[in-house]
């Protein structure tokens, strides 16, 4: 079978991950793949995840099987976690998954079999996984314009003109917040008009929500998701709790299904647990059940509110110290736009030739289309980047 055949391109992020693994330079930076980093360059264990698996340890008596969609006590913790009270918990149909990137591929294979004609449309630019696993699911999609190089924010003319011309069952994909890869997220107005755009068009959104808690706060966060949920018949979100729980290897994923209640909530519950059953059958149990012990404890998930918040400020220093260092370096305010975005990333303004030589002359890794991982720099690297962005991109 294999004979004649080359093996399938790693994509960009993949190739950088592994490119920076490979480099002996031990001044190198690594600001690609998107892993949050304290101050001191760690990818820690939070305190709240090592007393929870220190119970469960002591605890758990079996590693039996769970249940088909997980444990119904990870799934109420997550839908409250994320939809608060916006709908009630009968309009809610949730499934666990293996990671985030399971969770979008549950809903887009869900799609596909219940709606083989709907396009799904992405931001230009996304994560490029949504488009890879479309593809790979033989599903249409469509862009909308999204992300303004020039002032760093939104362009919303076009992606308001672009949404209108979905069709009623079409999905859109939205970030729910820390847009991967601009850092530039959607206003509260923004979430209104794109729910009056849902209305009128029948199009039903899909939000991913691999970063909740990075941007403003949990709740800020998740509003956007939720106003969409309250309004809207069907909504369809994929959350992760890979960055904010810093479960990456664990696996962590839940699709929740906002439905009406009823008969369509519990056929959207079968559906997604059939669906678990063919590709997985049963989700990962160990990382949910870490989630579902910090947020089921009032004292292990304040511990995890209060070092996620941490966290969030690191990045959020971390962004306003280098936009400093970029003004001092370049007498200008170019890059002043790394300041305003938030989570993880930014695009900064490279092109792939550019980010070449940053790469090869200066040891710094961001991804090709200029996406870099700000949660990766560190006050001691930040001087070091901040030059050789200044010279490279001058
Ligand atoms: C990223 O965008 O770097 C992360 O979400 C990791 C991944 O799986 O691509």
């Amino acid at each position: 079978m294999f004979e004649n055949r080359l093996p399938p391109e790693p994509d960009k992020i993949l190739r950088i991950m592994a490119m920076f693994a490979g480099d002996p330079r031990t001044d190198k930076v690594d600001l690609g793949v998107g892993v949050y980093r304290s101050p001191d360059g760690r990818t820690p264990v939070m305190a709240a995840v090592k007393e929870a698996e220190r119970r469960i340890w002591d605890a758990q008596e079996t590693k039996s099987y769970v249940g088909l969609s997980g444990d119904p006590a990870f799934l109420d913790a997550m839908r409250v976690l994320i939809l608060g009270d916006a709908v009630p918990a009968a309009r809610v149909a949730a499934c666990g998954t293996p990671g985030g990137t399971g969770a979008v591929r549950q809903v887009l294979e869900m799609t596909r079999r219940l709606s083989p004609e709907a396009t799904v449309w992405i931001s230009d630019p996304t994560w490029p996984n949504h488009p890879a696993i479309i593809d790979h699911l033989s599903q249409k999609r469509q862009t909308f314009r999204y992300y303004d190089a020039a002032t760093g924010g939104i362009d919303r003319d076009g992606m308001f003109a672009d949404l209108a011309r979905a069709q009623a069952g079409d999905l859109i994909l939205l970030h729910a917040c820390c847009h991967n890869p601009t850092g530039a997220d959607l206003t509260p107005q923004d979430w209104e008009d794109i729910a009056a755009i849902c209305e009128k068009t029948g199009a039903i959104p899909f939000v991913d929500m691999a970063y909740l808690g990075f941007a403003e706060s949990l709740e800020d966060d998740a509003a956007g998701t939720r106003l969409l949920a309250a309004r809207l018949p069907e909504v369809f979100i994929a959350a992760s709790c890979s960055k904010n729980f810093g479960l990456y290897r664990e696996r962590v994923g839940v699709v929740l299904v906002v439905t009406g209640e009823g008969g369509p909530q519990a056929a959207a519950f079968g559906t997604l647990a059939n669906l678990n059953r063919q590709n997985y059958a049963f989700p990962p149990d160990h990382g949910a059940r870490i989630v579902q012990t910090i947020l089921g404890d009032a004292a292990l998930a304040e511990s995890w509110r209060t070092e996620l918040r941490t966290m969030r400020e690191t990045m959020l220093g971390n962004r306003r110290m280098l936009a400093d260092a970029l003004r001092a370096e370049t007498g200008s305010d170019r890059f002043g736009f790394f300041a305003g975005h938030r989570g993880m990333f930014s695009l900064c303004g490279g092109d792939p030739e550019q980010v070449r030589i940053l790469r090869e002359t200066h040891g710094i890794y961001l991804i090709g289309d200029g996406r870099m991982n700000v949660a990766g720099l560190t006050a001691a690297t930040i001087p070091q980047v901040a030059r050789a962005l200044a010279e490279v991109l001058a």
